[in-house]
Parts: structure tokens; sequence; C-alpha cells
């Protein structure tokens, strides 16, 4: 199924709100803007109401827009009935019908085209092969576990061989171990099959695992796509940075500036930090607590004292007081030389080039 040639999605400026009786519309998804390279795995992750199941319905046909363009290797689709668009979705909740067997749910678009019986049975048998159900094909869907109606619902939207495959937070209603194998399965298929794809989740990590890159939302907006590498270590905003991981945003002042280069200054100590593209004056430092160095208090650094000490198994996260600030502090649980208690003065350090720079007042 996957010798097909990926075609490229091309999201321009969509609008797109909601007519509320007796009240003004709700905009949901505002100057919306997305290209997704040819065979493509793009997620669009923000918080729960941020727009990106209506993202996902709109370019499937079944909401219509306000204003925007929807290309699809380079052609409109925006103004297409669903059916003629070529695109697979996956819902949330898998909108398997019960009563039928897995086959007739996979087969079920296919006769509503009307194809021949023939056609129907090797179409349906290539996607039941591709997610590993081909010996379920006459269970019904509630003889399957979680994990198995997702591989149907998958299959369903891969049989019509689709141009663009859309995930709307797939995994969501798995439990933890399962998501996580199902989530690496996703992926394989993906790259097997090379089909360009749009994925939404409220999930940083599962975002982070299966994305080349990541639109992260925020009130209908996209706030900033790029490799899950270059979000993580260089968030646009503070929101970003937060989302997408822990972090902590210590004001501080920068002095001087050459280049791709900036000198900071932070709790009395000063930073060379690269890659900063921040004016002289106030700024906000941004140091992931994975890149503090949690050290004995005659070491050389910044003076603190252990708040706080959160036991999580494979690591321990601490927080520090400096002054009024709190510095937030992760170490692996095993195989550290020193250990820290509740109450212990420490030294903190963190190196310049773990070290992200935004203005001062960015949210
Ligand atoms: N059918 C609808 N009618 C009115 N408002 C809606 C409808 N669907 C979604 N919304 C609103 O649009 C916004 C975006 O919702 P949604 O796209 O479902 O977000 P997400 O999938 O990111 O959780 C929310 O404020 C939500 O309340
Ligand atoms: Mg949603």
């Amino acid at each position: 199924m996957s010798n097909r040639t990926a075609k490229s999605l091309r999201v321009q400026s969509l609008n797109k709100s909601y007519g509320i009786k007796g009240g003004p519309r709700i905009p949901a998804v505002i100057d919306f803007s997305l290209d997704v390279a040819p065979g493509e795995f793009v997620t669009l992750l923000g918080p729960s109401g941020c727009g990106k199941t209506t993202a996902l319905r709109v370019l499937a046909g079944l909401e219509d827009i306000d204003s925007g363009e929807v290309l699809l290797d380079g052609r409109s689709i925006a103004r297409l009935p669903p059916h003629r668009r070529r695109i697979g979705m996956v819902f949330q909740n898998y909108a398997l019908f019960p009563h039928m067997s897995v086959f007739e749910n996979v087969a079920y678009s296919l006769r509503l085209r009307r194809a021949a019986e023939v056609d129907v049975k090797r179409d349906v048998g290539d996607a039941l092969d591709v997610v590993g159900l081909a010996d379920f094909s006459n269970r019904l869907p509630g003889q399957l576990s979680g994990g198995q109606q997702q591989r149907v619902a998958v299959a369903r939207a891969l049989v019509m061989k689709p141009d663009l495959l859309l995930f709307d937070e797939p995994l969501s209603n798995l439990d933890a171990k399962l998501r996580v194998q199902v989530r690496s399965e996703l992926r394989r298929l993906q790259r097997a099959l090379g089909t360009t794809s749009l994925f939404v989740t409220h999930d940083q990590e599962e975002a982070m695992s299966l994305s080349d890159r990541i639109a992260v939302m925020r009130a209908g907006r996209v706030e900033q796509i790029g490799a899950p590498s270059e979000i993580y270590a260089r968030p646009a905003t503070l929101f970003v940075a937060g989302f997408i991981g822990k972090v902590n945003a210590l004001p501080g002042t920068v002095v001087s500036t050459n280049g791709g280069r900036a000198t900071a200054e932070c709790f009395g100590h000063r930073f060379d930090i690269s890659g900063a593209a921040v004016t002289r004056g106030d700024a906000l430092l941004l140091v992931r607590p994975e890149t503090v160095l949690l050290q004995p208090p005659e070491r050389t650094g910044i003076a603190g004292i252990v708040s706080e000490i959160e036991y999580l198994g494979d690591r321990t996260e601490y927080r520090v007081r400096v002054g009024e600030t709190t510095v937030a502090a992760v170490r692996p649980s095993l195989g550290q030389e020193a250990s820290f208690t509740e109450g212990a003065r420490v030294s903190l350090a963190f190196a310049g080039d773990s070290i992200h720079l935004l203005p001062a007042g960015s949210v």
C-alpha cells in the first residue's frame, strides 16, 4: 500500500469560528497557516480547547471555514465535500460501528462508493494486514482490546489510500503502557507507508516522540513550529517553554550582546549565552531543570537551600530557594555521588550553552 507518491499539505490563513445562538461567534482557529512536506509527520500540540480538533475537522471537510485556503499537492480542496478530499481521519473515540465486524467497519467507505466486492476484499485485507489484524476480521469491536480497536480505526483510514492522514488524539483512550507501545507502532507504520500525516495531541511527550515537526497551538493560533529538539531548546515564548516541559524562567539582565552571543547577569553571576537574539536590558533566562547542576555548598556557584524534594523513581526533583526565587533541578535518583536533604545548603551551576534567553515580558 506504500508505493504511492506522498503529497504536500499547505494551509493558508485559515479562520474558523462557531456561531452560538444569541451570542457573538467564538473564534476557534485563527489565522492558521501550516506547510507539511510530502511524507512528513507533523503534530499540533496544545492545551484542551486551543482549536486542534477544529483544525483537523476543517481540513477533513467536516466543518465549513470562514476564510483561508487548503491545498493538497498544490490543488485547493477547501470547497470539496469530505469524501472527495482523499483524507483519512482517525478519531479520538475511534467511532467504530459496534454491530459491524472488523472487516465491515474497514470496508464501510469502500461500500459507500459501491466498490466491486473483489476490490473490497483485497483492499480491506491489505489494510488489516498493515495494522496486523488480518486474523481478527470477523470479530466485533467489543471483542477487541483498546489497542486493537485503535488499529481498526487506523485500517479504516488507510483503506481509501488517502493522500493525508489526520489523527485526533488517537492514543488518549489507552492506558499508559499501551499508549507508548501503540505510539511507536504508529510511527513505524507511518514511516513505512510514507503518508503525509497531521496528528493532534495535548501530550508533549507523545508529540516529541512521534513528530518530524511540532506546531504548538495556543488559543486558536500556532505559536511556534519546529523540530521537537528545536522547540525544546529554543522555545519562542514562555508558554511554549512551559508546555513542552518543565522550565525555570529566571529574571536577569543582558549586559552586552555580540553577534550571536550575549552576556547576562542573574543571581549576581554572569553567563555567556550563545544563539541569543535579545537586546540589552531585562530578560528571562530559561533553564531546564535537568541542566541545573546541584553541588555541595563549598563548590563555586549560586548559593541556595533545598526547600523540597520529590522522589519519582527514575529521577528526583529538587526545589532550591535562591533569595526570593525557587529553582527546580532534577537528577537521576541512582548513581549520584552526593545526596541532598531538605534544608541542606547547596551550590547551583548552569552552563551558558544550555540557557535560552527570552525578552523580559514574554508570556
Ligand atoms: N461545535 C462547536 N460549537 C461551538 N463551539 C465549539 C464547537 N466545537 C468546539 N468549540 C469551541 O472551539 C474551541 C476549540 O475547540 P476544539 O477545536 O475542540 O479544541 P481542542 O481540540 O484543542 O481541545 C473551544 O473554545 C471550544 O469550546
Ligand atoms: Mg480535541
